[in-house]
């Protein structure tokens, strides 16, 4: 999704982010040495850097059905090109890839996307793990065609499970398919209301080994309240606020709750182990 976040919110988070130099919790320092501090080059990343490049290229016109951007646009249809789609609502590359190295560290065996649009975040997500099941959601019958062509080019994508459809339909049903839940991405319908419905709904569903990531946590005012109510629930254990992203744990033997705000540590190279 495009940022829409102001420069001081990014000042404020980035003042009290921490880096792995900083950051003394053992699970928290592992965290940042795998998803921030890990600098391999995967091979999927050329790959599906290639596929954006595609949809970015795109200057074919689809119908668009805006779901959840705000009650002025909801479930009107417009004519969008696809290179505009690709524009404002993939997840970016750096976000791609924090995702892909948290996925390929704690190997989720069943994975959940709220929001697929044209499918590059769920190829990320598939090629972090290739034998975890992959259920992605989305509302707009012509995303999820594109989608559908996406997820086959790739080996590793023609077993992912796209459901089409309005989420209030689709996410219970996907629940229905999944009984080892891992991690759920909740990247569609960035407003408050939605986006703390959708928790609940998963919420039975998520064991201590299960991982929430919210997309753009200050997209936002009513995106920074949901974040701020979600990290507060009794389950969550641990919150991580990488600013693009906020992730939910529910470890249990995460005694005391704990939240941390993180950076990789090239953007602070003067914070250093002494
Ligand atoms: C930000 S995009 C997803 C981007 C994708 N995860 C990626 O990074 O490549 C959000 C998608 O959610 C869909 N969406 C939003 N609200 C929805 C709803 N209530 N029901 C179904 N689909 C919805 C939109 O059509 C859009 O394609």
């Amino acid at each position: 999704m495009a940022n829409t976040f102001s420069a001081k919110q990014f000042l404020t988070y980035f003042a009290k982010a921490r880096t792995v130099y900083n950051t003394h919790s053992p699970f928290v320092y592992e965290l940042t040495k795998q998803v921030l501090e890990d600098d391999r080059h995967y091979y999927a990343f050329d790959e599906l850097e290639a596929l954006r490049k595609k949809m970015l290229d795109l200057e074919r016109e689809i119908t668009f059905v805006d779901f959840g951007a705000g009650s002025h646009s909801m479930g009107k249809t417009t004519k969008r090109k696809i290179k505009d789609v690709a524009k404002t609502s993939l997840i970016s590359p750096l976000k791609a890839q924090w995702m892909f190295r948290l996925i390929n560290w704690l190997k989720p065996d069943q994975m959940l996307e709220i929001g697929t649009s044209l499918g590059l975040s769920t190829l990320y997500m598939q090629s972090a793990a290739l034998n975890a099941q992959v259920i992605t959601l989305e509302g707009n019958p012509s995303s999820v065609t594109l989608a559908r062509r996406n997820f086959d080019i790739f080996p590793y994508g023609k077993n992912i499970d796209i459901m089409e459809g309005p989420f209030d339909n689709t996410l219970s049903n996907s629940l229905q398919k999944l009984d080892k839940l891992g991690l759920v991405f909740m990247d569609g319908n960035h407003q408050k209301a939605p986006t703390l419905a959708y928790f609940e709904q998963i919420k039975p569903f998520l064991s201590e080994d299960s991982i929430v990531v919210l997309d753009d946590i200050y997209w936002s005012k009513g995106m920074s309240a949901a974040w701020s109510k979600l990290k507060g629930d009794p389950q969550v254990r641990l919150s991580i606020d990488l600013f693009h992203f906020g992730i939910l744990f529910f470890r249990k033997e995460q005694k005391e709750k704990e939240h941390h705000i993180l950076a990789p540590s090239k953007w602070k190279p003067w914070v250093r182990a002494w």
